[in-house]
C-alpha cells in the first residue's frame, strides 16, 4: 500500500482491525496531534511524542503496521518505529479522526474519565522511569530500550479492557494500577480473569514483542526467577521497578504503609535480576524525582 494514499476498501478493512482495540485516547492528546496534522509545516517528531505516551494510539499504530497495511517485514518492536511508519499516512488522519470522536462523545469517558487520567499518567510516568532503568541496568538478549518504553507504557493495557467489561471494576483499580501482589488473586476471585492476563491476550493480539507480552502478564509477580526467557525476564524486573519508583511520587495507588525495606524484602527477584541494592534504589528515586518533577 502506498502511505500516502488508501482505498475505501482498504479504509473499512483498518477500522476493522481497530475496533478490537477498545481503549479511549486522552482527548487533549489527540486534539493537539489532530491540530499539529493540519499545519502545513506540521512537525512529525512532535506527532510521534504525542502518540508514544497515549497507549491506545501507540497500540493502534502497532496494530496497523503489523497487518500488513504497510510494506514492513517482520514484527515491529519498537512503537517508535511503528509510529514514523504511519504517521505520514493518510490511514493516520482516520486513525486520529476517529480517536477523537471516540472520546469526546463516549458516554463512558465522561463516567469514567477520573479512571482514564489516572490510567494515562500512569502508563506515562511507568514508561518512561522504565526507559531511564533500562538504559542504567541494561536490556538483555532481544529486547531494545524503546521496547522497555512499550512494555512500561502498556503493562496496565489489561485495566481499561477489564472496565469495559465489568461494571465494577472500577472499584478495584488502584491495586491494578500499583502493582500490588495481592491484586491478582483478588481479581481471580471475583471475575475469573485478571487485568494482566487479559493485558497479555489484548498485547499478543496487536502483535506486541513477545518479551512485552510477557511482561505484561507477569507484571504484579515479583517472583520473576520463574520467567525462563531472559530478555522477558529482565524486562519484568524493569517494569516493576519504574512502577514501584514512580509510585513513590504520589502516582496512583502508592501504599504509604509499605516501607521501602519491606518492598525490596518482597521483590528480592527484581533486585537480583538488575543488580541494585537499596542505596541504588534511593538513586532512582532521586532521578525519578527529577524526571516526574
Ligand atoms: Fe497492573
Ligand atoms: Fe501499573
Amino acid at each position: 500500500m502506498s502511505n500516502d494514499v488508501i482505498t475505501q476498501k482498504e479504509l473499512t478493512h483498518a477500522k476493522k482491525v481497530l475496533s478490537s482495540i477498545t481503549i479511549f485516547s486522552q482527548p487533549n492528546n489527540v486534539i493537539e496531534i489532530n491540530r499539529e496534522l493540519r499545519k502545513s509545516d506540521r512537525d512529525f517528531g512532535k506527532i510521534n511524542s504525542l502518540v508514544s505516551k497515549d497507549v491506545a494510539l501507540s497500540a493502534k499504530v502497532i496494530k496497523l503496521v503489523n497487518t500488513s497495511f504497510f510494506d514492513f517485514k517482520g514484527p515491529v518492536d519498537s512503537t517508535q518505529q511503528a509510529i514514523n511508519l504511519v504517521i505520514k499516512s493518510n490511514l493516520f488522519k482516520s486513525v486520529i479522526a476517529t480517536s477523537l470522536r471516540d472520546a469526546l462523545e463516549k458516554e463512558e469517558l465522561g463516567k469514567y474519565r477520573a479512571m482514564y487520567e489516572e490510567f494515562w499518567s500512569h502508563s506515562e510516568l511507568v514508561s518512561a522511569m522504565s526507559g531511564v532503568i533500562a538504559r542504567r541496568v541494561g536490556v538483555v538478549g532481544v529486547t531494545t530500550i524503546d521496547q522497555a518504553l512499550m512494555a512500561g507504557l502498556f503493562h496496565d493495557c489489561g485495566v481499561p479492557i477489564m472496565v469495559n467489561q465489568f461494571s465494577d471494576y472500577i472499584e478495584m483499580i488502584n491495586t491494578a494500577l500499583n502493582g500490588e501482589t495481592s491484586a491478582i488473586a483478588v481479581e481471580n476471585d471475583r471475575f475469573d480473569t485478571n487485568h494482566c492476563d487479559v493485558g497479555y491476550v489484548a498485547a499478543q493480539s496487536w502483535a506486541l514483542p513477545e518479551p512485552v507480552c510477557q511482561t505484561i502478564r507477569v507484571h504484579h509477580d515479583a517472583d520473576i526467577k520463574k520467567i525462563e526467557d531472559p530478555s522477558a525476564r529482565r524486562l519484568s524486573g524493569i517494569v516493576m521497578m519504574a512502577e514501584h519508583v514512580t509510585l513513590a511520587y504520589g502516582s496512583v495507588g502508592y501504599n504509604s504503609m509499605e516501607t521501602e525495606e519491606h518492598w525490596v524484602a518482597s521483590h528480592m527477584e527484581v533486585m537480583k535480576e538488575l543488580d541494585l541494592n537499596l542505596s541504588d534504589l534511593q538513586d532512582l528515586k532521586e532521578e525519578a524525582f527529577e524526571l516526574l518533577a
